[in-house]
């Protein structure tokens, strides 16, 4: 049984390169052997991240992350069960922000700024599979 879940969060203090690459080493430490795979964006302090896999193991993830003191305003987005991963390439794969094109932005949003409080639950998702599509993420090193 799979399923897919997305939130959105806010960082508690200032998440610099180093901060955001010791929560990426976690996800390729932990994830595999879980079976759980997804993508994980960053912009501004606003966290953004799509997990999927067995239902229980993505609930046992996502019970640990909300607890987590890096961040915030935890917002449950969408949840659902799935026939197929969408984001199946990568232990958590990272949003490229460098290659964010600021009109996919505009695509789904008022403003060019990544605002998933702001959105929908089902826009914040064709976000993310367009950015996936446009070849906007990038794996783990
Ligand atoms: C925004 C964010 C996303 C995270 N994503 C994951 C994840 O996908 N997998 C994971 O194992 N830990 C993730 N973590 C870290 C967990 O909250 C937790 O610190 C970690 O799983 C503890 O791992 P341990 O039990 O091996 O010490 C994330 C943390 C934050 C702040």
């Amino acid at each position: 049984m799979l399923v897919r879940l997305m939130y959105a969060s806010r960082a508690t203090e200032a998440v610099n390169t180093e901060a955001l690459s010791a929560i990426l080493r976690k996800c390729t430490a932990n994830n595999p052997a879980a079976g759980v795979t997804g993508v994980l964006c960053f912009s501004g302090s606003i966290f953004l991240q799509v997990l999927e896999g067995g239902r229980s193991q993505v609930s046992a993830l996502y019970n640990k992350i909300t607890r987590d003191p890096r961040h915030r305003d935890v917002v449950l987005l969408n949840y659902e069960e799935i026939s197929e991963r969408s984001f199946a390439g990568w232990a958590m794969g990272q949003v490229n922000m460098s290659r964010l094109n600021p009109a996919l932005l505009l695509k789904y949003s008022e403003a060019a700024v990544l605002d998933p409080y702001s959105v929908s639950g089902a826009v914040s998702m064709a976000m993310f599979k367009e950015l996936v599509a446009t070849a906007s993420v990038m794996g783990q090193a």
